[in-house]
């Protein structure tokens, strides 16, 4: 078990009714509120009626930046900041997803930031200053509630990058907000939780035990609880086991103590996401199984770990552990296609057209040589041509 430092400022309100501490949250930071939201659902759901009533009971002064895309533009982080100056905006209250959650992350570290803005998402440093930032969560997949990363993308260099902007300084998780996301997202959703999960799972430290244990956990929950949320959207026990592995998922506590592994499936969904504008879960889920099978043939000492998810997260059991490594993988995929998500790239419209400047730009810097097993360009173009 390797050495790890940990802090999450975040403070967390989980479960039904804990809006009503909306106001507090805000007010330990200021009355001047910038209001984001995505493209209307919040309106169609009536949480935007719910939180506007909140606001001027207590005499908020709101600003209202909406149309946050998913996967967030840079144009709509410019927009942001130029509100909050505008404005003189004290904090940011995001209501959505990861996109709109993303988005407000860099627009409360944009305000500070001395120049053009996608040079800020570019930066290797992450942000030294930002402005508060409280949210309701209304998806449950990126964790971004829970953790100090937002991604966003520049569609006309056809490039979508992470960076550390700042953490929420509180989150309002109330499971019975996602019992209107429909079934595409509820699928989506899962795929990206347990895809943070594999990228720390799948790493060569063998005796972090406890990390081990809470990865497999957050797996067996998003595999019981998927399928049942899918079938009763507003099953809230479903909703609720589902928002709560979302935050821990990406928090960097199941990667305790583990050696990092550079997180290979988001580096090439971000160039699909990038490329095409897809839903980043579902890239995700087409993208997992065929790594899988990849790395597993290129570097058979990884096999332990694949017997032992097959084991641990399935309850398989083959006294030929290749046989059972790739069932393994098998029931994966097959999970994911029974979750209704599109499982081939060639569905989305993908071809092979960019996949050589795609791989190139997800390994800049040799950054995936690092990886649980190290992958090169090749590699990288020959698992996308295994997704089509
Ligand atoms: O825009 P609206 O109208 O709100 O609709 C959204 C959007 O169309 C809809 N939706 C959200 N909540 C809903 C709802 N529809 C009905 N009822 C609700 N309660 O769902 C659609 C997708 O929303 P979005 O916010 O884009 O999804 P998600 O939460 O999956 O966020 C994806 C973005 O987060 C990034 C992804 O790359 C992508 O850009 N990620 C952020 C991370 C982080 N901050 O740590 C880590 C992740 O790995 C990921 O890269
Ligand atoms: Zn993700």
């Amino acid at each position: 078990m390797l050495n790890f430092i940990h802090d999450i400022p975040t403070r967390l309100y989980f479960g039904r009714g804990q809006i009503a501490h909306l106001d507090e949250a805000l007010r330990a930071f200021g009355t001047r509120v910038l209001l984001t939201y995505g493209g209307g659902s919040i309106k169609k759901t009536g949480l935007y009626g719910e939180v506007m009533d909140i606001l001027n009971k207590g005499g908020f002064a709101v600003t209202e930046l909406g149309g946050i895309e998913p996967n967030p533009r840079i144009e709509s982080v410019e927009e942001g900041v130029r509100l909050c100056k505008e404005r003189g905006v004290e904090v940011i209250l995001a209501v959505g997803g990861g996109s709109t959650i993303d988005c407000s992350k860099a627009i409360a570290a944009g305000v500070f930031y001395e120049g053009d803005l996608w040079q800020m998402v570019e930066s290797e440093h992450g942000a030294l200053k930002a402005l508060p930032l409280v949210d309701i969560l209304t998806l449950s997949a990126t964790g971004s509630e829970f953790d100090g990363g937002g991604v966003i993308s520049n569609l006309k260099l056809r490039k979508k990058l992470g960076n550390m902007f700042t953490y929420p300084a509180v989150s309002i998780c109330d499971p019975s907000y996602t019992f209107s996301v429909p079934a595409y997202h509820t699928a989506a959703g899962a795929a990206d939780i347990m895809s943070h999960i594999f990228e720390g799972y799948f790493s060569r430290t063998e005796d972090s035990d406890l990390s081990d244990s809470i990865a497999e956990g957050v797996l067996t929950a998003a595999i019981k609880y998927l399928p049942i949320a899918l079938q009763e959207p507003d099953h809230y026990a479903a909703r609720a086991n589902l928002m709560a592995i979302s935050s821990v998922a990406c928090s960097g506590i199941p990667e305790y103590g583990k050696q990092p592994t550079f997180w290979p499936c988001h580096a090439m969904e971000h160039e699909l996401s990038a490329y095409y504008d897809i839903t980043h879960g579902v890239g995700l889920a087409i993208l997992t199984p065929r790594w899988m099978r990849h790395i597993l043939k290129k570097d058979p000492s990884c096999l332990w770990r694949f017997t032992r998810f097959a084991r641990k997260v399935w309850g398989l059991e083959n006294d030929d552990e290749l046989a059972l490594a790739q069932e393994g993988i098998d029931q994966l995929e097959n999970f994911y296609r029974e979750a209704g998500i599109p499982m081939t790239l060639s569905e989305l419209g993908i071809g092979t057209e960019h996949f050589k400047a795609m791989a190139a730009h997800a390994n800049r810097g040799g950054r995936l040589e690092k990886a649980f097993v190290p992958l090169n360009n090749e590699d990288i173009e020959e698992i996308f041509r295994a997704c089509l």
